[in-house]
Parts: C-alpha cells; structure tokens; sequence
C-alpha cells in the first residue's frame, strides 16, 4: 500500500474524532505486516487525563483484534501543520518496531516520512528488558 493511501485513511478516520474540549482533530492509519489497515481517532474524556490520541486508539484496535507487526502509521490533524505524535505514542509505536515508519501529513498529497528511531532516538524498548 501507498503512503498516499494510508494518509487517504487517517484523513478519513479524522472525521471520527471526538474532541469536544480542543476541537483540535486526529486521525491515524496504521499498515500491519498482514497488508490490514486499522484507523483511529483521538477521543477526549472531561477527566482530560483520561484523552487517548489517534495513534494509539489505531494501534490499541490493531493489538486487540492480534496484530503486532507494523509497517507504518500514517497520522494527520489540522490541514495547515504537520501534526507529530506525542511522547506516549511514540513510546507506544517503538514498542513494537524501531523500523516502523511515520507519515505526517497535512493532506494526502504533502506528507514527510520518518522512522520512530528518527522521532525516538535512543529509546527504552521490550530489547532493554531482554524481550
Ligand atoms: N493528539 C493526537 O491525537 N495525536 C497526536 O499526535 C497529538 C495530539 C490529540 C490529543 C488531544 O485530543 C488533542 O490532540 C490535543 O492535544
């Protein structure tokens, strides 16, 4: 699969978003090895703490439903900046591969990609507890 199509996915799983207390919309697409692709949005809880990003409801879909190989996440908010994860989702993503890539997007068409280890240099992972 296409970044530009994974992108085309986190775009569409925005919609989904619900953010009453920010209003700041997110979505994410993530490619298992597999070939599926499982979206997610963020959702906030008045309880702010209790937020959960878009990156991590799409991967937290993804293990539950099995999936612990992933290729790549693409992951978009506003249309005008290019909406990074956030330390705790990029713990999560490098949980689970330092290869995985990251497609930031504002739209499906302008779009950078990364590696966690480029966005998570010198991480703490499952390798550090002899996993
Ligand atoms: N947010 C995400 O969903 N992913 C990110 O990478 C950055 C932040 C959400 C959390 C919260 O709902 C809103 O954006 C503002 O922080």
């Amino acid at each position: 699969m296409e970044y530009k199509e994974l992108m085309l996915k986190a775009i569409e799983a925005k919609k989904m978003a619900y953010v009453p207390y920010s209003n700041f919309h997110v979505g994410a697409a993530l490619l298992t090895k597999s070939g599926k692709v499982y979206t997610g949005c963020n959702i906030e809880c008045a309880s702010y703490g209790g937020t959960n990003c878009a990156e991590r409801t799409a991967i937290f879909k993804a293990v539950s439903e099995g999936e612990k190989e992933f290729v790549a996440i693409a992951v978009t908010g506003d249309d005008n900046t290019y909406t990074y994860p956030c330390g705790i989702c990029r713990q999560v993503i490098v949980e689970f591969g330092k290869n995985i890539k990251i497609i930031v997007g504002k739209n499906e068409e302008e779009y950078k990609v990364y590696s966690i280890d480029d966005l998570l240099p010198h991480s703490f992972t499952p390798e550090d507890l002899g996993h």
